[in-house]
């Protein structure tokens, strides 16, 4: 079979898109030596050289959650956090979509390429059977607030590691305490378990909502588990589950004060 070679650029796309973030040079690289060298410099520093100043420790995803005091400062901080490595493959910070005093609030997991390339969440494929799950109670992504547990996209799509997760996790949290919404929708297991701290599968815990806490919340807001349009994609016949639970949002947003 002829396949056709692909473009330098291309393949530079792929391999960007595939998580590599290093190319190997023309030279051989001796690391061993690059790594002795702190060393020497430390040695030479008790033989009455000075020091080189330490660089201060960055900033903690909780401490910058925690300052942020609206959703300006909050995307401000996560823009210039340098904690998770998954910034350093993609191309940029994926922080919400749609209305910030909406009464309905949906995390998913984590950006997928096009939502990275855009730069807003649920603009793919899954994007757009969200639109249609959001249509199914009379909603369009105008009258709802979209974001992610995970703000910048795994390479090769791949799953957030729960390290990362745990990273992100008091972003997202002060996301939700600065929204406040009335009713949560949490798409995915890995949305769930970030979130809601629960171990049981998405199967066991769909089906009914699930009281969201977190310090700074007045009060608890009702979480519904749902399954995640990805899976819905792959597994049609999960959509009539899907729709219950939508049905269950609806009327949570009718009758929640
Ligand atoms: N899947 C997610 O969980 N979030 C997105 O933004 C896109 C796909």
């Amino acid at each position: 079979m002829h396949t056709s070679p692909l473009s330098p650029a291309d393949a530079l796309r792929w391999y960007i898109a595939a998580g590599v973030d290093e190319a190997i040079g023309e030279q051989p690289v001796d690391r061993y030596a690059l790594s002795a060298k702190p060393a020497a410099k430390a040695h030479a520093a008790q033989g009455g050289v000075p020091a080189a100043p330490q660089q201060p420790e960055p900033a903690s995803s909780a401490h910058l959650a925690m300052a942020a005091t609206n959703l300006a400062e909050l995307k401000t901080a996560m823009e210039a956090y340098e904690g998770c490595n998954l910034k350093r493959t993609c191309q940029q910070t994926v922080f919400a979509d749609g209305d910030p005093s909406a009464r309905l609030m949906i995390v998913g997991e984590a950006p997928g390429a096009d939502e990275d390339r855009l730069g807003l969440p649920f603009v793919g494929a899954s994007g757009k059977l969200l639109d249609r799950m959001l249509a199914s109670i009379g909603l369009d992504r105008t009258q709802a607030y979209i974001t992610n547990v995970v703000p910048w996209r795994p390479p090769g799509n791949r799953k957030p590691e729960p390290a990362e997760v745990e990273l992100c996790l008091p972003f997202i949290t002060r996301h939700i305490e600065l929204v406040d919404p009335a009713v949560l929708l949490l798409l995915g297991g890995a949305s769930v378990s970030a979130l809601l701290a629960r171990t049981d599968s998405i199967t066991r815990l769909r089906g009914g909502f699930i009281d969201y806490s977190s310090p700074r919340l007045s009060r608890p807001i009702p979480a519904m588990p749902t399954f995640h349009p990805a899976y819905l994609l792959r597994t049609p016949l999960a959509k009539r589950d899907v729709w219950r639970d939508l049905l269950l949002v609806r009327q949570k947003l009718d009758s929640a004060p």
